[in-house]
């Protein structure tokens, strides 16, 4: 379904002609959020040793394609792998996340759309005031999306997966949406895309008891260009929190 979304929306965005020009480009895609974005998909405890480890399962949907690329944590361009984040997101496991059956699925859709540049940031129990501007994450995102444009590149969408890490206290709960709104203005202002389109999961799940508040300041943002996702209800791991890799997928399920 993001896929579908993505491609209406440029496709009505940009003329034709304007469109075959911008087909040689880079096609780059942010990925920001908490540990659901990073991806923890197959991640689950070793039963013996209790350390959590990803099962190394890769579905087709994920698999690597010469057209999907991803700037790693020193800033060079390689070829996208599960998991994309684990250099990102660097004190934590990573499995599988939302950002390969994204890529794969526009590239299955319109195989016209050139290379995927995937610039993943998500780091895992960060709450939205650590993405404010002047925060390090959000200053790390900004310098992330502005190399890869440097290298040739068009912004065409983020992908936005956080918030369990805010459903603890109520005050933090109340200040969500002006935060969250906050960010997606500064963002767009920061990287000069004022339309950018930001694709935002509502929460499946949380760390504490406001999760359905945190939901409805996300389903509610009202800002232009910002499609939810609901991932409410879908299967979760055995830890109650994180999507298993077939949620994560479905996520793109048109
Ligand atoms: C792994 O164990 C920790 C500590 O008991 C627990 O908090 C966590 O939810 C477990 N993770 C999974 C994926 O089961």
């Amino acid at each position: 379904m993001l896929s579908f979304i993505l491609l209406a929306l440029l496709a009505h965005a940009l003329p034709v002609k304007c469109q075959n020009l911008l087909q040689q480009k880079l096609n780059i895609i942010i990925l920001a959020g908490q540990s659901n974005m990073a991806g923890r998909g197959g991640v689950a405890n070793d039963t013996a040793t209790g350390i959590p480890t990803w099962d190394g399962v890769v579905p087709p949907q994920c698999q690597p394609n010469p057209s999907i690329i991803r700037l790693s944590a020193d800033l060079a361009w390689v070829q996208a792998r599960e998991p994309i984040h684990a250099d990102i997101d660097a004190r934590k496991t990573n499995g599988i996340g939302p950002g390969m059956p994204f890529a794969n699925a526009v590239l299955t859709k319109d195989s016209n759309f050139g290379v995927v540049g995937l610039v993943p940031c998500a780091v895992g129990g960060t709450a939205i005031s650590e993405w404010q501007k002047g925060q390090f994450l959000y200053e790390q995102l900004v310098k992330r999306a502005q190399m890869a444009l440097q290298s040739g590149g068009v912004y065409r969408a983020m992908l936005w997966y956080q918030g369990e890490t805010d459903t603890f206290s109520q005050e933090d709960v109340e200040l969500y949406k002006g935060r969250l709104k906050r960010f997606f203005n500064d963002l767009r202002s920061d990287l000069q895309a004022p339309m950018l389109p930001i694709f935002q999961v509502a929460l499946a799940s949380g760390e504490g008891p406001y999760i359905e508040e945190v939901r409805e300041a996300q389903l509610g943002i009202g800002l232009p260009n910002v499609k939810c996702v609901d991932a409410k209800g879908l299967p979760l791991g055995p830890d109650g929190l994180h999507l298993t890799t077939l949620s994560q997928m479905s996520l793109d399920d048109p």
